[in-house]
């Protein structure tokens, strides 16, 4: 529990250190321009955008540290919110645990936010955060899915895949970020749970300790950016709200 005479800070971690070579070649993902501007810059003003987001940390690709820093004092943000850049490591989860190793004592709540979800709503990050400050140690936000999902007994590449089940729709949820933690939370996950283990999340990591996890409506514009189609429609997105909201 945090103590009471001291204002609860909350940081947001945003691992960007990725190839992102489903993309196509080029740059880091992170690094790729979306109107003109890095998607990482869009990931790191999307979370200063909370009034409640005191501190941003950056994991930056192993070898670009110093190009990220650079590139995001081109693009600073109000006083209001600190930047710590580090440089991350061979997997997702090395690069959130590098950047977790970075955060300043008075944090209490940590988000963790993919560089690769350049546009999610404010609303979405302050949901989450209220969550985590309301006494859930973890929090997803997440959407209904529209397509039906099948568990396939994998097969290499060019051969029929056999389907073994289809786990029940109205059950299952698309799961995005950030996601939302209490600090201690998340730190003894990342120091119990052994890599490979099979986590894609940080809350699948917190899910191993047995800890409870608990989803919030998440935003069809916190959509991830992983294949050329999704940067057109991330493109598009930005354009209506350059458009109609002043969105630089
Ligand atoms: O590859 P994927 O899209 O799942 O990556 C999710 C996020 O994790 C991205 O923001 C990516 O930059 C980051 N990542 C990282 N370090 C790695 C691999 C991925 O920070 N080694």
């Amino acid at each position: 529990m945090s103590d009471p005479s001291r204002p609860i800070r909350t940081a947001a971690v945003i691992p960007a250190a990725g190839r992102g070579v489903r993309l196509g070649p080029g740059a880091p993902k992170a690094l790729r321009a979306l109107g003109g501007t890095p998607m990482l810059v869009h990931a790191v003003r999307a979370m200063a955008a909370s009034r409640a987001v005191s501190v941003v940390v950056v994991v930056a690709p192993p070898d670009g540290a110093a190009e990220v820093r650079h590139l995001l004092n081109e693009h600073p943000l109000t006083d209001r919110t600190d930047l710590v850049v580090v440089p991350g490591g061979e997997t997702r989860q090395e690069s959130v645990r590098l950047g977790l190793a970075a955060l300043p004592d008075a944090v209490d709540v940590v988000l963790v936010h993919d560089a690769a979800r350049p546009l999610v709503p404010v609303d979405t990050v302050d949901s989450v955060i209220a969550a985590v400050r309301g006494g859930a140690p973890a929090v997803v936000p997440a959407l209904p899915l529209a397509d039906t999902v099948k568990q396939v007994e994998p097969q290499p590449q060019g051969t029929p895949e056999p389907v073994v089940g289809t786990p029940e729709r109205a059950l299952l949820r698309a799961v995005q970020t950030p996601q939302g933690f209490d600090r201690e939370t998340l730190l003894k996950a990342h120091d119990t749970v052994v890599e490979g283990e099979g986590a894609t999340d940080d809350a699948g990591l917190v899910e191993r300790l047995g800890t409870p996890v608990v989803v919030v409506p998440g935003h069809e514009e916190a959509f991830k950016v992983t294949r050329p189609l999704d940067l057109v429609l991330a493109e598009a997105v930005l354009a209506r709200r350059r458009a109609t909201d002043g969105y630089v």
